[in-house]
């Protein structure tokens, strides 16, 4: 699987294709206090928010690029007054539009105008099956409840549902409660997805890494429920790094796939790179979304192979992978540029084993933050 490659045979990063999505992250704001959340420690002001017309520009530009959809993400999207006119913005740049959201905040009505805008597919977070767990874990009253009436509501528009269900060491033992309520809610789609940890997630990483014996059980519980619910329910499922033996090819590679747009404008090859150091990120108030994409600094850095150090250089996968994750080398390594520890051929790959290890001896409390306030225990 090591095979040879030579350093000559590496690109230096040929053109790039057009990507695929759009990821829009449209605010920072958010009811909810997710202990793993991915947005950076750092949180853009409502003030400093690309404005209605800004992000209408920023669609068809995309668009003109290539991609096809957009993730209307945050933070929380619908905390922005002129969700709607955003969802029409991009239907109308003909991006295939998906929401994605916490749902706490999506009344009737609110349900209906996003609808009549040509909003496409909803994707709804659950935190746990379990009201008082789900509450503990979002930071947020009632959370359960509003987001079964916001599945209902999605339903009743005739819009197709995925549930998004971030798993780790405290709700992962619910997993097959998640997979019925997927079911009972009409999701067409569950993603299980295992808490990545940058950002404030890597704060929590003790309280949340599941032990291997959970993640055996729910490896096993998704293959089986994947065979029973053929033709009735798709479960993604990806093997959490920390547990794995090759990283995954996080957004199909730098700057080949997909892009994000920050609530302040950044343009972003993964949502999580403003905590990457020596970058100079292209703003969509000064460049057009095609520059950033073909032509900024950022975006070449790590296109391609040529940026990489062994083992990854001479490693039959690097095409495949891509290295790994950029923002998971620089949290874990403090170097960009190192392959993802994730991979077991990493120098730094006993990082993780000891993370493990210091997970399973911690009490598990969680630590929140509030917008400019210092973080809190719970
Ligand atoms: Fe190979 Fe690098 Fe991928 Fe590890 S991270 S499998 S060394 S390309
Ligand atoms: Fe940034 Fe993986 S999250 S490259």
């Amino acid at each position: 699987m090591n095979a040879i490659i030579q350093p000559s045979d590496r690109s230096p990063g040929p053109p790039p294709e057009p990507p695929l999505a759009l990821l829009a992250e449209l605010t920072h704001r958010c009811p909810l206090r997710c202990p793993y959340c991915s947005n950076p420690v750092e949180l853009t002001r409502v003030a400093a928010e690309l404005d209605t017309a800004t992000w209408a520009r920023v669609f068809r530009e995309a668009a003109a690029l290539g991609c096809l959809q957009v993730h209307l993400s945050g933070g929380e999207p619908t905390a922005r007054r002129d969700i709607a006119e955003i969802v029409r913005a991009a239907s109308e740049a003909g991006l295939y539009t998906n929401l994605i959201t916490a749902g706490v905040l999506i009344d009737a009505a609110m349900m209906a105008r996003l609808a009549e805008a040509g909003l496409d597919h909803v994707q709804l977070s659950v935190q746990d099956t379990e009201p008082g767990s789900a509450e503990r874990i979002g930071g947020y009253r009632n959370a359960l409840p509003k987001k079964l009436a916001c599945a209902q509501l999605v339903r009743d528009a005739g819009l197709p549902l995925t549930l998004n269900a971030v798993v780790h060491r405290q709700n992962l033992d619910r997993l097959p409660e998640m997979i019925a309520l997927a079911l009972e809610l009409g999701a067409g789609r569950l993603e299980v997805a295992h808490v990545q940890y940058y950002g404030w997630a890597l704060a929590n990483r003790d309280a949340l890494l599941p032990t291997r014996a959970q993640l055996e059980a729910a490896t096993a519980e998704v293959t089986r429920a994947r065979e029973d619910l053929k033709g009735r329910l798709v479960i993604d499922y990806v093997v959490p790094d920390y547990y794995a033996k090759r990283p995954k090819s996080c957004m199909g590679g730098w700057g080949r796939r997909f892009l994000a747009v920050s609530p302040a404008g950044r343009v972003l090859p993964c949502h999580a790179a403003e905590s990457l150091p020596g970058f100079d990120f292209p703003n969509v108030r000064e460049v057009s979304l095609r520059e950033a994409w073909e032509n900024s600094e950022a975006f070449n850095r790590f296109r391609g192979t040529g940026w990489m150090k062994e083992p990854c250089r001479s490693c039959a996968r690097a095409e495949i992978d891509w290295g790994g994750c950029r923002c998971q080398a620089f949290a874990l390594t403090g170097d960009a540029a190192a392959t993802d520890p994730a991979c077991g051929l990493s120098p730094d790959h006993a990082l993780l084993d000891m993370a493990v290890r210091e997970a399973a001896a911690s009490e598990g409390d969680f630590t929140y933050r509030v917008m400019g306030a210092a973080p809190q225990k719970a």
